[in-house]
């Protein structure tokens, strides 16, 4: 796994964007709209491997004849198969049964809250526990399946899916992370789609790096510019630094200078650096700033800096701005 943060501009713009359009666009389906556990659980079950299309009509027909946790353990697994019919892959429907009753008889019939539980289940892996805990308990998880993948692909013009989850976890939206992940699914189904990409009805187009012009390009078309802004503030003999949070799987818990999401003018502009990440070359503009609102920003002193584990860039700056060697 390669360890790249995620620089994109204005990130809380594309997040808010992408949440606006899935609150007026998302297609009314009988799983949204409820926070219940046991009816998001089945849902994320039946979409495994099958299409929306083929699951609207079982859907609720499933959860008439199971309508909780309890009836589906306390039912024989013949009539749960049976209800199953056609679904196809129906080991689904084993591992469901067998996972209501470990929830009943060893959860005292209460659900799991967090991904890391569920996934203790039978049928459960990665995307269904993410997605299972980010829609019912609000946990932000990112969920990655082909759909995100390809979302991920376009708008961050990599050729790879290498490192999408940590991709996808730090573009995710910490508030909203159950309506964020269904957002970014909804658009690789309905827009972002494989082949001829909806663009001109994109909500986050001005974020994209491919904008549907695909993958058949040279590695040289595909290099991109971008450019963010970085504050570098001092006070005293301390610089403020901010640590990556632990949850982020991408260089957690390392150092870096706060990234500046609003504009900033020439004038502002310290100096600049240019720091290559794959296909984007970043140009990279420096602010001095007395101070930065930050929640999580924190003075260190310059004697200290050299200490902590400090992603690249920061390290590029700060030699650059003298303050490290
Ligand atoms: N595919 C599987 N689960 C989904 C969901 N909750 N929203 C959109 N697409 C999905």
């Amino acid at each position: 796994m390669d360890s790249r943060t995620l620089y994109i501009r204005r990130l809380p713009q594309l997040r808010r964007a992408l949440l606006r359009w899935y609150d007026d666009n998302q297609r009314d389906l009988p799983w949204r709209g409820t926070r219940d556990p046991y009816s998001i659980w089945v849902s994320e079950i039946m979409l495994q491997q099958t299409r929306v299309a083929a699951v609207l009509p079982r859907y609720g027909k499933f959860l008439r004849r199971f309508p909780s946790v309890e009836k589906l353990a306390s039912a024989r697994l013949s009539s749960v198969l049976a209800e199953w019919s056609g679904l196809g892959y129906y080991r689904r429907a084993r591992n469901l049964h067998a996972a209501a009753r470990v929830i009943t008889r060893e959860l005292a019939g209460s659900f799991p809250t967090h991904s890391d539980q569920w996934r203790k289940l039978p049928g459960i892996g990665r995307y269904t526990a993410s997605a299972i805990a980010s829609i019912a308990f609000n946990e932000p998880i990112a969920v990655l399946d082909g759909n995100v993948e390809r979302v991920l692909r376009r708008l961050l013009h990599r050729s790879t899916a290498a490192d999408s989850w940590n991709a996808a976890q730090q573009l995710l939206d910490r508030e909203r992370p159950g309506d964020f992940n269904q957002a970014i699914m909804e658009l690789g189904a309905t827009i972002c789609v494989p082949g001829e990409p909806s663009c001109a009805r994109c909500p986050i187009r001005t974020f994209c790096g491919t904008r549907g012009r695909g993958q058949s390009q040279s590695r040289k078309a595909r290099q991109i510019k971008a450019s963010i802004s970085i504050a570098l503030a001092t006070k005293g003999g301390s610089v403020l630094l901010v640590q990556r949070g632990v949850r982020e799987s991408l260089m957690s818990g390392m150092w870096e200078l706060p990234i500046l999401n609003h504009s900033i003018s020439n004038e502002e502009v310290l100096f600049r650096v240019r720091h290559s990440i794959t296909v984007t070359d970043y140009v990279v503009s420096v602010i001095a700033r007395s101070e930065v609102n930050t929640e999580s920003g924190r003075w260190i002193s310059r004697r200290k800096v050299h200490k902590l584990p400090l992603t690249g860039l920061t390290k590029k700056i700060l030699r650059k701005a003298n303050l490290i060697k």
